[in-house]
């Protein structure tokens, strides 16, 4: 935790932006601002195209919008995009997660409470147990439920219609998906880490949502440092208004948002405290050798999941880690980041 002092000398407490942890006033602030309609949920482009189609052709003919299928790394937009897609098909919405339906009677009754045309959407979908998966499969296949009554040889099923409906799942991790389940989907969609220009629109009309003032070379610093991803731009925004109150600037600026950023310890590149820890890690601890998930989340006291969904994705997509068959390595790029000198080149397997 740093300290910065304000100009009453009282001091104003800063917590380092940690990526991987939601903060509570993370989930409010998410849903302000949360575009509604498609066509304000930036960036995206193929699968905003892919499913306009999709859900056109359905509209068209009259029929529910197949299951979709929403993956990739946490805060680029799924849980968003299944709100729009319910509005956009004129859908009531109902929401749980993978966690949270624990028995297969649980998925029943929310499945036998739906009505004809809702959206069932299932965050986290990989985590769905086993028993509750096979309740979902002629669900999802046939709109039917199939309910066993009894145990053991006299045991028997009956078979119970379901309204159609269309289940959006959302996940981080799709290689966690059964087949059995992934098949199950008519359209699959990975969304994509953002681009500069997509992150500052984001930023300038979130600003105008929070009533805060942020010139456009302020929105690009930030935009740069927002690791790819909305939510952590609208987060990052957040606390550079608060900043920016507190020390009594009007409009947040280049300076403000470098000073509010460093505080944050978030660095040039967007990395926060954690990165460097896994960059330091592999560097210092391992001596550039790759290293093993298990190994890496030991040393860093990390979790593994947090590795892979988190850190893992944006540090390969900055250049600054590989994935070898040997196990994860820093790359030259990361050793230079931290300011260091990389090893002579035949020490570095990762960088062919
Ligand atoms: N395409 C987008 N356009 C504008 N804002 C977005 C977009 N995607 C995400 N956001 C912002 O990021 C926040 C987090 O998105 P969310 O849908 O919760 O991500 P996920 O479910 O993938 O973790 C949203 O509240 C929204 O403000
Ligand atoms: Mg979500």
């Amino acid at each position: 935790m740093i300290q910065a002092q304000k100009p009453d000398n009282q001091p104003e407490t800063i917590t380092p932006l940690d990526a991987a942890q939601n903060a509570p006033e993370d989930a409010s602030l998410d849903q302000n601002l949360r575009p509604g309609k498609l066509a304000d949920y930036v960036g995206q482009t193929a699968v905003k195209n892919n499913l306009s189609v999709v859900m056109s052709a359905a509209k068209q003919r009259n029929e529910v919008l197949e299951h979709v299928l929403l993956y990739g790394p946490p805060g680029l937009g799924k849980t968003t995009l299944a709100h729009i897609i319910a509005r956009e098909m004129g859908s009531n919405i109902k929401i749980t997660s993978g966690p949270a339906i624990e028995r297969a009677g649980d998925l029943a009754s929310l499945l036998t409470n739906l009505e004809s045309g809702d959206v069932l959407f299932v965050d986290e979908i990989h985590r769905l147990n086993k028993a509750v998966e096979e309740v979902l499969y002629p669900a999802m296949e046939d709109y039917v439920l199939d309910i066993i009554l009894g145990k053991g040889p006299g045991a028997r099923s009956i078979r119970m219609e379901l309204p159609r409906f269309t289940l959006i799942g959302a996940t981080t991790r799709i290689g966690l998906l059964s087949s059995p389940l992934r098949d199950r989907f008519g359209a699959t969609y990975r969304l994509e880490y953002y681009e500069q220009p997509e992150l500052e629109s984001i930023i300038l009309r979130n600003a105008g949502i929070l009533n805060a003032k942020i010139d456009a070379a302020a929105a690009g610093e930030l935009a740069k440092r927002s690791r790819f991803t909305p939510r952590i731009a609208n987060r990052l925004l957040k606390r550079i208004r608060d900043f920016a109150q507190v020390f009594g600037h009007d409009t947040i600026t280049i300076p403000t948002a470098q000073k509010a950023l460093d505080l944050l310890e978030v660095d040039a590149l967007g990395l926060d405290k954690n990165d460097r820890r896994i960059l330091d890690a592999l560097i210092n601890k391992f001596s550039g050798r790759p290293v093993g998930l298990n190994t890496l989340a030991a040393a860093t006291g990390e979790e593994e999941d947090t590795i892979t969904d988190i850190h893992e994705p944006f540090l390969i997509r900055l250049g600054l880690l590989v994935k070898t068959p040997k196990g994860r390595q820093a790359t030259e790029a990361a050793y230079k980041h931290l300011g260091l000198t990389p090893p002579p080149a035949s020490g570095q397997t990762a960088l062919l």
